[in-house]
């Protein structure tokens, strides 16, 4: 059986990418089928479309890490959904597509009052924010936090969730997008292009630093994220937007500061982390979704007609929380 998905005609820039056919996928003993609404873009999407960020084994070779729908077929085992169900989760790939398939573990009723568009911008930037700063760096009520890209998917889920965890807020990003984190609950907003970040950070905290940084940047901001950490500090890196190699680094603030400097991804973890997390995220998030509290941040949405437009609107940073893909 065929469906319609985003293929691409080769690697390069986004106007390769079209609607064609696709094989439809069949769900697996324990894998749900869900007809997608909507799903979301991500900068691996940009970066799989250019080469250079291949799907793990076994994935989907279709673009997309997540998705909102409604379940319309179950495999053999599945026990936790029906037909009908709204449902959205993380994918590996195959988000870009007229039907994907999730395990029935890893898939998360869409919160009540949400629509599916929003739904679709949950799972990717929530999920990662979520491991970043509650499961690797610990973040406590009280301590300050800085989140560089302040403005970008992770970060406007990163900001909502640092501050329903009582913590004090810095972020980085551009003037322009300033004012929407701070009325996510920013406390500081930082131009890292007219001032240099750490300066200020040192200005605000009296010298003192922040407690976790959550960095999208890696090497131009390495020194000064060391510098701008306080005693005990956590670092999560997360992307290697700036540069992956750094060339002089004074690594005395790690051993003197006893700092923890972590990495992560998602997409090829196992079905197990992923569904703990997703379940981790459920218990912390869910209620405060249904009660408005926290929101998924939607910058546009696109009619998947339009990807092409909506990968060149990414790739010019233009967005401030998510852009979202509707499938019809
Ligand atoms: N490790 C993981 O598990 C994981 C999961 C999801 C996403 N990610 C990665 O995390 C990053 C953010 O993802 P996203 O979807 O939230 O991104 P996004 O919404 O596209 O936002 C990225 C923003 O970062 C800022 N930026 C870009 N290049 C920069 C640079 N060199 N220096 C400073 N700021 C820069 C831009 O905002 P300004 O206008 O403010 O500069 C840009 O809009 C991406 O690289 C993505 O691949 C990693």
């Amino acid at each position: 059986m065929k469906m319609k998905a985003i293929t691409l005609k080769a690697f390069g820039p986004p106007e390769n990418m079209a609607i064609g056919d696709w094989e439809k996928p069949t769900p697996g003993n324990r894998e749900i089928l869900v007809k997608v609404h909507a799903t979301a873009i991500n900068r691996a999407d940009t970066l799989q479309r250019q080469g250079k960020y291949p799907p793990p084994k076994g994935a989907s070779e279709i673009m997309g890490l997540e998705m909102a729908g409604e379940v319309v077929e179950l495999g053999p085992d599945c026990k936790k959904w029906k037909k009908g169900d709204l449902v959205c989760g993380l994918l590996a790939g195959g988000g870009y597509a007229e039907f994907a398939v999730i395990h029935e573990d890893l898939a998360l009723p869409i919160p009540k009052g949400l629509s599916v568009e929003e739904a679709a911008a949950i799972p990717e930037v929530f999920l990662t924010a979520f491991q970043a700063i509650d499961w690797l760096a610990k973040l406590q009520g009280g301590e300050k936090i800085l989140i560089h890209a302040g403005a970008s998917g992770v970060g406007t889920a990163g900001i909502q969730i640092a501050r329903e965890k009582g913590a004090e807020i810095f972020i980085t990003a551009s003037k322009s997008k300033h004012e929407v984190c701070r009325k996510l609950g920013a406390n500081y907003t930082i131009d890292y292009q007219s001032k240099e970040f750490n300066l200020e950070i040192v200005k605000f905290t009296q010298g003192k630093g922040v407690n976790v940084i959550v960095d999208f940047i890696a090497a131009p901001y390495f020194q000064k994220n060391l510098e701008t950490l306080s005693f005990d500090g956590r670092m999560v890196m997360l992307a290697l937007m700036g540069s992956p190699k750094a060339n002089t680094i004074n690594l005395a603030p790690i051993l003197r500061k006893r700092l923890k400097i972590m990495g992560s991804t998602l997409r090829a973890r196992s079905l197990d982390y992923k569904t703990r997390l997703s379940k981790d995220l459920e218990k912390f998030a869910w209620s405060l979704f249904e009660s408005g509290k926290i929101k998924p941040i939607i910058d546009t949405t696109f009619s998947w007609e339009n990807v092409a437009e909506a990968h060149h609107y990414m790739e010019a940073n233009k967005n401030i929380g998510k852009i979202v893909l509707k499938i019809t």
